[in-house]
């Protein structure tokens, strides 16, 4: 009676890995119960995960092949273009989140296109503006863009405003620090950069404040809801962007914070569903309204039998 924070299945948004191919169900080795499914099989899953009471999907897409600036990903017949209208025409309720960014797209694996061995941002925004509009009228509820370009969010607002899209929700990895954590995503998404790293775009772990400045510029150009990511080890910034900002506020628990829960468990060390469950509760305790998470179906089945711990 006295608790101060749930967590409730409605606070989920599964992240699914679409590839190739029907009838495939490849697991990732480094995500424990996670795998690359053909657009039939993400259908099977987008069912099921609606019927579990988890209101939204987060879509990430394994295209055919690759080339230097990632246009597969702005492509109507893409991986994610497919699987988007899929879901839409059997499971109308479910919320589809589609991740906008290249790492998945580019043969060098960067999140944008290279001149002079650099990522070129405002290159990449003409691109991205292309993949948001792209993947919106495919059937995209939400468009959320992970690749940390200055001044993305305004340009893909105005794209989709131009498109006839204003009504199309951003959603902005507003803090995305260049994580160790998103090692294992790498291999699920086949997005290890070729070259150097991501740091010239994304945010350095020890910068609290800068997050905020990102954060407060998103809002100022359009961003719809704010993310913070990873989750778990940025509880500090989860709470000050709550704290400061008045958007719905969501926290993606990413890879490597899922595989160590995983691997702790697999040797015995910890027991899965209470560290799961404890890690939920803390990112909702620190302020998010949402959680982006691998555990997500875990989680539901728990709270749907009744966890209280
Ligand atoms: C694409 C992207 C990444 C993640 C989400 N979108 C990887 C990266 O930036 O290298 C990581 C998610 C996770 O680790 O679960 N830019």
């Amino acid at each position: 009676m006295v608790r101060e924070t749930r967590l409730a299945s409605e606070d989920l948004i599964y992240p699914l890995f679409v590839c190739p191919g029907s009838d495939v169900a490849e697991a990732v080795e480094s995500m424990p119960g996670v795998s690359r499914c053909s657009v039939d099989r993400v259908l099977d899953i987008c069912v099921d995960v609606t019927s579990e009471g988890i209101p939204a999907v987060l879509l990430f897409g394994l295209p055919e092949s690759k080339d230097a600036i990632g246009s597969t990903s702005w492509s109507d017949d893409g991986i994610v273009q497919r699987a988007l209208r899929a879901i839409k025409a059997a499971v109308p309720e479910l919320v589809l989140i589609a991740d906008v960014c290249f790492c998945e797209y580019t043969d060098h694996g960067h999140c944008g296109v290279i001149e002079d061995g650099e990522v070129s941002n405002d290159k990449t925004l003409e691109n991205l503006a292309l993949q948001a509009v792209s993947l919106a009228r495919a059937g995209a509820d939400v468009i959320a863009p992970s690749d940390m370009m200055d001044g993305r969010v305004g340009r893909i607002r105005q794209a989709l405003d131009d498109s006839g899209l204003e009504s199309t929700p951003i959603l902005s990895y507003a803090a995305k620090f260049a994580s160790a954590f998103y090692g294992p995503f790498r291999d699920a998404a086949d997005s290890t950069p070729a070259f150097g790293d991501r740091r010239s775009y994304q945010m350095d772990p020890a910068n609290g404040r800068e997050a905020l400045r990102e954060a407060a510029l998103d809002v100022l150009e359009g961003a719809d809801l704010l993310m913070v990511k990873p989750a778990l080890p940025y509880l500090d910034v989860v709470r000050e962007v709550r704290r400061r900002f008045e958007l719905p506020l969501v926290a993606y628990q990413v890879s490597g914070e899922y595989s160590m829960l995983r691997a702790a468990a697999a040797n015995g060390w910890l027991d899965y569903e209470r560290v799961l469950m404890e890690s939920l509760i803390a990112i909702r305790r620190a302020g998010a309204d949402l959680i982006i998470t691998y555990g997500a179906r875990d989680a539901a089945r728990l709270l749907d039998s009744g966890w209280t711990e």
